[in-house]
């Protein structure tokens, strides 16, 4: 029998649809929402109502790209958290209508893990364990991935995420949101020497971004008040030394993870995984260090509901199915236990 799983994503700003095959995706839409643009950062009750309204027209296309009947389909997974909890409640009670309507189970996934399990849409996925940097808007962690079911957090943020310092600095330099893309685009012209940052440490494999944004706002203050154009003048030298700093501050606990658990298969996931300077600096260390790194095609880097889906088909294998009770989790946290 075919395993035919529809997978939705509804977590933040993205509203997504996949369809997967027997472990292959065969469609995965993505519908973003430009209406928080103009407010510089995701509105949430905006969020879930876009949500709302994109959700049936992102469904079917999936279904019509994919040449899939809702009456082939054999489960129906969805994001439970971490997330916005208005965004997740329109994909989470879709989803449980929909597969008590078709009569078949609900799988629920936890975001974090599903940015993980994204590598395995790959035909070369990485062997187990391995080390995964889960860098997005809301989270920073390094995981020891031991299976898809078993991941131990070795470390994480204890403030900001990367992605919100990468957002935050975009917004200090008149970036329209999601600034992280733009300060990619405009650092790969620029100098990562030209201004220096602190890399303020923490304690074991843990990360803060506070220090380093704060930092940054002062360098910005102190410029544009002598010279009231730095920004505008020095646009790429800011963004690719702003940019260049952020990777440091990864890759210092990265190597030490590295160093702790003699693990080099390394992973990275989550949005800022489509940072092309993070790329290129794990590329390196490929021949510098000897690591064996994965990453993700772009469109499985920032959120998508194919790696809900991949998921999704991890747990139909083990029988993990949700009980129709299941609601949103806006805090859902890793580490998971196995089976
Ligand atoms: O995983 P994701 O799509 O959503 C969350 O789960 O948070 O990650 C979004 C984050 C945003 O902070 C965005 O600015 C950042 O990923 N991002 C990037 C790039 N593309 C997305 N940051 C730096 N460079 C990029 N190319
Ligand atoms: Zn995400």
């Amino acid at each position: 029998m075919n395993i035919t799983i529809l997978a939705i994503e509804s977590s933040c700003d993205d509203t997504s649809a996949s369809i997967l095959q027997n472990g292959k995706i065969l469609s995965n839409v993505v519908a973003g929402q430009d209406v928080h643009r103009q407010y510089g950062g995701i509105v949430p009750e905006l969020a879930s109502r876009a949500h709302q309204q994109n959700i049936i027209p992102v469904v079917e296309q999936s279904l019509r790209l994919a040449n899939i009947q809702k009456s082939d389909l054999t489960a129906v997974a969805c994001t439970t958290g971490p997330g916005l909890l208005g965004a997740l409640l329109v994909g989470v009670s879709f989803s449980k209508t929909l597969a008590a309507a078709l009569q078949i189970p609900l799988i629920e996934v936890n975001h974090m893990r599903a940015h993980i399990l994204a590598h395995f849409i790959s035909d070369s996925p990485p062997t187990f364990p391995f080390l995964c940097l889960t860098v997005s808007g809301g989270h920073t962690q390094i995981v020891r991935v031991d299976s898809p079911y078993d991941m131990v957090v070795l470390g994480q943020t204890q403030d900001d995420a990367v992605g919100e310092a990468f957002d935050k600095t975009a917004k200090l330099l008149g970036l329209p949101y999601p600034g992280g893309p733009l300060i990619d685009t405009y650092a790969a012209q620029g100098n990562p020497k030209a201004f220096e940052f602190p890399n303020i440490d923490v304690p074991g494999l843990n990360y803060s971004f506070s220090g380093i944004k704060t930092a940054i706002l002062y360098f910005l203050q102190n410029k544009t008040s002598a010279h009231p154009n730095f920004i505008q003048d020095h646009m790429a030298d800011i963004c690719a030394s702003v940019q260049q700093a952020l990777i440091d501050i990864l890759l210092r606990k990265l190597q030490r993870a590295v160093r702790e658990t003699g693990i080099t298969q390394i992973a990275i996931a989550g949005g800022v995984s489509a940072n092309k300077g993070l790329r290129q600096t794990l590329r390196n260390k490929q021949e510098t260090d000897g690591w064996t790194v994965f990453i993700p095609p772009m469109e499985f880097c920032t959120d998508n509901a194919a790696m809900i889906a991949m998921t999704g088909y991890f747990d139909y294998q083990r029988n993990l199915f949700a009980s129709w009770e299941v609601s949103p989790n806006p805090r859902m946290h890793l580490p998971l236990t196995s089976a």
